[in-house]
């Protein structure tokens, strides 16, 4: 019920742009790192200076106007030239829906390719973050154009869908991170049970050790993790195939342990003043987080 409740109100366009007015809020500044790149890029520094590296996501999504999409593309190619110019350790994620797929498939390619274009020329990966079902498969063919051209692009694999395990198969070759999922999908196209998926996601995540190119295992479940250590163990899989990743503000001293006992860690950091959908879908999925809410509003 709560869930479905907070990805309702991460729909809300109403609330959407109110949040972007005030300002972090809620509790938000928990999970966000800032409103803005110089903020952003002294989070990835004290993370980097603790060996773990990090994706960096300037957030938006949902984007229904030409100007919004051009916006949100300029603001993340000043990302990808600080990174560069900062010489941190970190990488893009974008979402396709931010740069204009849901108004026109041509000019979100357009967007997309200037900014793979300019992160190429740096070296800087950018992985192509994935939504909800109905942007899944639009996803993919963008992510099959540029790929004729570039190879430092990457996607996720949702284990909740029930094609994840084809799509794996078709993206071997790829940098791939691996989630449970994170919106609300119907019953024909996804598994609906925790235990369906996370029995999904571990099948996934052993296949792509096994066979891909390299593995991010996104997930805040100790379970999984400790699964993992225990896989590649078994199976002679070096550091270098894979990591473990987890969003900015979540379970940090595992972050830091992780880190410490020699894993490839990356955190995500979401930043900028579109942080609304954001933080309520990880709400959807934590409600214990409205726990941080209520310290936020009442330790003012
Ligand atoms: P889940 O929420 O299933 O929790 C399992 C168990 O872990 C809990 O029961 C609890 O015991 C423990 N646990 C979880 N969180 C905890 C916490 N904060 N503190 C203490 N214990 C905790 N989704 C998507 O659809 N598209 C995408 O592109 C991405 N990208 C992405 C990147 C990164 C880096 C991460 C970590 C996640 C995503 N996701 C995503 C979100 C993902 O699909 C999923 O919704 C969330 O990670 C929640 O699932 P978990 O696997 O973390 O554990």
């Amino acid at each position: 019920m709560l869930k479905d409740l907070f990805i309702g109100l991460s729909k809300n366009q109403f609330l959407n742009s109110a949040a972007k007015k005030y300002g972090l809020k809620l509790g938000a500044q928990s999970v966000v790192a800032g409103t803005n790149i110089e903020e952003a890029i002294n989070s990835i520094k004290e993370l980097n200076a603790h060996g773990i590296s990090c994706t960096v996501d300037n957030l938006g999504e949902f984007v229904n106007k030409k100007e919004d999409a051009t916006a949100a593309k300029e603001q993340i190619i000043a990302v990808v030239e600080a990174i560069h110019e900062s010489n941190v350790d970190a990488h893009i994620s974008l979402k396709p829906s931010q740069l204009g797929l849901d108004i026109d498939y041509s000019f979100c390619l357009d967007n997309l390719k200037e900014i793979v274009g300019k992160a190429y020329e740096y070296g800087i990966f950018i992985n192509f973050d994935m939504e909800d079902h109905a942007r899944l498969q639009p996803s993919f063919d963008l992510l099959d154009e540029l790929s004729k051209e570039y190879d430092n692009i990457g996607t996720v694999i949702q284990a909740y869908f029930y094609r994840a395990a084809e799509d794996i198969e078709k993206y071997k070759n790829y940098r791939l991170r691996i989630v449970k999922g994170a919106y609300k999908e119907p019953a024909d196209v996804a598994y609906i049970s925790k235990e369906e998926i996370d029995k999904n996601y571990i099948k996934l995540i052993e296949y792509h050790l096994l066979n891909g190119k390299f593995t991010s295992i996104a997930t805040h479940d100790h379970n999984v993790i400790n699964h993992v250590k225990r896989f590649v163990k078994q199976h002679d899989i070096p550091n270098e195939k894979f990591e473990f990743q987890m969003l900015y503000g979540f379970r940090k001293e595992m972050q830091f342990e992780l880190a410490k006992e020699g894993y490839n860690f990356t955190t995500y950091i979401p930043f900028g003043d579109d942080w609304y959908g954001y933080y309520m879908r990880r709400l959807a999925e934590r409600p214990q987080n409205l726990n941080l809410v209520v310290k936020q509003v009442f330790n003012k």
